[in-house]
Parts: C-alpha cells; sequence; structure tokens
C-alpha cells in the first residue's frame, strides 16, 4: 500500500476553511489554493534526497546540501495550474510537464486532450499538481503515463482527496506517495468530493460550473 501523509498544520486548516466556503471569492480561492500548495509542497519535499557541496560564503567555506536529482512539477489542466506558481517558489530549478485531462460528466471517466511530453528525458522525481482528488481516475491516468515516460519517483499532492480516490491509488500503485491537506469521506452520485469545495477549476478560473 501506498504512503499517504495528511498534512497537520493550523495554517492548513485555516486556508482549507477558505477554499471549502462557496462564498470565497475567486481571487482569494486562488491565494489559498496557493498558500496550500506550499504547505503540501514543504511535506511532499521534506525527504528528497540530498548530496553534500561546499559554498564559499564572503567570509569561509560552508559545508551545504543541494538536491540531488532533478524534480518535474506535472500539473493537471487545468486545476494544477493553481498549485504551479507556489511550487516554483520552492523548487526554482524544477521543470515543468502539463497533462490536460478533464472527466467525462456522464462517467466521471478521464479524457485526455493535452500530452507533449518528449520522448526520453524523463525527470528521476515527479510530482502531480492536482487539488483534487474525487475517484482517483486522473490521476491513476496520469500516473501511468508518467511510468511509461521513465519517471522512478512519482508523488501525487493534492489539497483534497476523497477516500474512494486515494484507496485507490495506494491498491494499484503502492509505490506512489500521496500528501494531501485533508481527506473527505465520500462522493456524491455525480461523483463530486462531499463535502469537498465544489469545481476546483471553475473556482480559480472565475468559469461557470457545468449545468
Ligand atoms: C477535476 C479535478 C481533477 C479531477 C478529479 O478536474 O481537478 O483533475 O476532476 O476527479 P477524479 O479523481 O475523479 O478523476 P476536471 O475534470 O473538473 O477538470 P478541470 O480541472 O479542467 O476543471
Amino acid at each position: 500500500m501506498s504512503q499517504l501523509t495528511k498534512i497537520d498544520h493550523p495554517l492548513a486548516a485555516h486556508h482549507l476553511c477558505t477554499v471549502r466556503d462557496k462564498a470565497t471569492p475567486c481571487s482569494e480561492f486562488r491565494a489559498a489554493v496557493g498558500r496550500l500548495a506550499v504547505l503540501v509542497g514543504v511535506y511532499a519535499t521534506a525527504d528528497l534526497p540530498t548530496r553534500s557541496t561546499v559554498i564559499q560564503t564572503p567570509i569561509a567555506d560552508a559545508n551545504c546540501q543541494q538536491l540531488a536529482s532533478p524534480i518535474g512539477l506535472v500539473p493537471i489542466l487545468r486545476a494544477g495550474l493553481g498549485m504551479v506558481a507556489p511550487l516554483q517558489d520552492l523548487l526554482p530549478d524544477a521543470t515543468v510537464w502539463h497533462l490536460g485531462l478533464y472527466r467525462n460528466e456522464e462517467t466521471a471517466e478521464p479524457v485526455g486532450y493535452y500530452d507533449k511530453l518528449p520522448d526520453g528525458g524523463a525527470p528521476h522525481t515527479a510530482l502531480v499538481l492536482d487539488p483534487m482528488l474525487a475517484t482517483g481516475g486522473s490521476v491513476e491516468m496520469v500516473i501511468r503515463r508518467l511510468k511509461s515516460w521513465g519517471v522512478a519517483e512519482i508523488r501525487v499532492l493534492s489539497i483534497i482527496a476523497a477516500q474512494p480516490g486515494i484507496d485507490r491509488v495506494q491498491r494499484d500503485f503502492p509505490d506512489v506517495k500521496l500528501y494531501v491537506a485533508t481527506v473527505d469521506p465520500e462522493l456524491n452520485e455525480q461523483s463530486f468530493i462531499v463535502p469537498g469545495l465544489g469545481d476546483a477549476g471553475d473556482r480559480i478560473f472565475n468559469t461557470p460550473p457545468h449545468e
């Protein structure tokens, strides 16, 4: 079973109130997603391998540590875009690889619509960014694509994850680590997370919800 880390931090609890609240305007929602992405990002990178290096300060040599492996950020369009800039602040040398998926509204199955990953050149470690993990179908499609690309270490960063989606990822990908700000218990008949936060993509980009 893959590892699940639910971050335990009062700032995460506080900012989750903002993203859950249906009265939160778009700009504040986007800002809160960014703050939560930073918090989840700190946990998701806490054990990245480092290597020793010597840095010359203005005073003397200093024994330091720097990241040992290339990191790729993989936002799932659209909502994952809301987590990119905060993670780039933490990982300024990361490459960013976009994958576009939407959920078929009838079946809740993911449909891929954007994938420009090159042949070869996969980063050693990929951080998959998506504020929502519902059925887990979208993340599953992305994990399979990244594995076929050659990514060795895959970590999924999400803000709200539903237990059924977590169970699916843990069952199917025991080597993939999950980092979430909170876990919600269930999905409704439309496969929306309950209580959740609605549609993160629409709330980040101020687009009207689908009928
Ligand atoms: C939402 C969300 C995830 C996916 C989660 O995206 O951002 O990508 O659904 O659902 P799943 O775990 O059941 O696959 P959506 O399809 O609404 O697209 P959007 O980001 O463009 O709004």
